[in-house]
Parts: structure tokens; C-alpha cells; sequence
């Protein structure tokens, strides 16, 4: 699939002032800093369209981006960020977990793993909630260009082991890199299947 047109629409923290057009939408979802922003700006080939950051804690909203003017990316908070207050936290917790349960045009979720550390326990606990759910969701491994490609399919293999403990069968599995654009293909193809 080519992406022709990426162009932001509008940021909030409630699900019921998202878009109401019914257009479908792919959500980023991972940990603060894995990488969610960067990869919405390899996929769409905009560097700025989503504010990244060194700091963990730069995306603070759901923020929806028009995609050839028929689909969203929507770029959300990341999960599990020590240095927020608790407060903070759980109303982000809330707010995201209320978009992802009530968005009823949210066709996939896309959970992003940093392909260099090994099966994170709030990782794992994130997908089992969706699994829980019944949201749909595929595994997308980040900064790939960080790590040798034995390291990284060591990692994936246990990833595959652990989540081969609690499913019966794995969700599809990505492996990109921001800075190079591998895995840039095979994600917008999946996409563009779950749109035909
Ligand atoms: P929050 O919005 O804070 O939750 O973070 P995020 O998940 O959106 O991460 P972001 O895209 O802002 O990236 C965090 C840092 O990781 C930035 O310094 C990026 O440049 C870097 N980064 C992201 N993806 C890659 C990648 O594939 N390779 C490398 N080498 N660095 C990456
Ligand atoms: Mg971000």
C-alpha cells in the first residue's frame, strides 16, 4: 500500500471527542519510549507528524492522523512510565483503556515491543487484557537496527514461548526499525488486508 496523504486531525484525552466519521483506525500502543511516534512517521514517511522524543512521556494524548484521507493511525500514550505521578498515571490508564475498549472503529492494535529486551512482564499483561477483551492485536518489535539478528531472534523467541504459555496460537508478528525503515511494507500490507 502507498500512503499518499498523512495529515494530523486532532488530539484529546476522551474517546467521545474522537473522530465521528466511522472511519477505520490502527492504534500504537507499547511503553513510554518504545518507539510508537517514530514508527507512525517511517510508516507514513513524515518525519514530524508525530512529536517524538529521547524522554520517555512525550506522547500525552490520543492523537488521530488521517491516512489517504480514508483511515486513521492513532498514536497513544505509552504505558508503564515510572516517572509520572500515580495520579497521572491512572487517569492516563483510564482514558487509554476506555478508548481502546469503547472505540468501536479500532480495527487492530498494534502493541510495540523493544525488540532488544527480553518478554517484559507489563508487556505481557497488556496483551493478555486485550486477549481478555477481545480486542484484536498483533506484536510489533521496535529498533531492530539496535540489536545483531541472533539477539533479536532470541528475543523473539521467548517472546513466542511466553505467549505460547497463556495463547494457542500467536498474534502476527513485526519486526521494524524507525531509523532504517525495515518492516515499513509488511505492516502497511497487513493493514491494507484488514482494510479490503
Ligand atoms: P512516548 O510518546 O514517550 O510514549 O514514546 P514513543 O513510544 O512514542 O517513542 P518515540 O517514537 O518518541 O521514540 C523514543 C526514542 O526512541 C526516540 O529517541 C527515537 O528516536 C528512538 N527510536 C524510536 N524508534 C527507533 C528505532 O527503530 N531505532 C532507533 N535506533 N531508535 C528509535
Ligand atoms: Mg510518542
Amino acid at each position: 500500500m502507498q500512503i499518499k496523504s498523512a495529515e494530523f486531525t486532532i488530539s484529546n484525552t476522551e474517546v467521545s471527542k474522537c473522530p465521528l466519521d466511522g472511519k477505520p483506525e490502527f492504534a500504537f500502543i507499547g511503553r513510554s519510549n518504545v518507539g510508537k511516534s517514530s514508527l507512525i512517521n517511517m510508516l507514513t514517511s513524515k518525519k514530524g507528524l508525530a512529536k517524538t522524543s529521547g524522554t520517555p512521556g512525550k506522547t500525552q494524548l490520543i492523537n488521530h492522523f488521517l491516512i489517504n484521507e480514508h483511515w486513521y493511525l492513532v498514536d497513544l500514550p505509552g504505558y508503564g512510565y515510572a516517572k509520572v505521578s500515580r495520579t497521572q498515571r491512572s487517569s492516563f490508564e483510564r482514558f487509554i483503556a476506555d478508548y481502546l475498549t469503547k472505540r468501536e472503529t479500532l480495527y487492530n492494535i498494534f502493541v510495540l515491543l523493544d525488540a532488544r529486551l527480553e518478554p517484559q512482564k507489563i508487556d505481557l499483561e497488556f496483551m493478555n487484557w486485550c486477549g481478555q477483551k477481545g480486542l484484536p492485536f498483533s506484536m510489533v518489535f521496535t529498533k531492530i537496527d539496535k540489536l545483531s539478528s541472533s539477539a533479536l531472534q532470541k528475543n523473539l523467541a521467548k517472546y513466542k514461548k511466553e505467549m505460547l504459555k497463556v495463547w494457542a496460537e500467536l498474534p502476527p508478528v513485526f519486526t521494524t526499525s524507525a531509523q532504517s525503515g525495515f518492516g515499513k511494507e509488511p505492516l502497511l500490507n497487513y493493514i491494507d488486508q484488514i482494510l479490503a
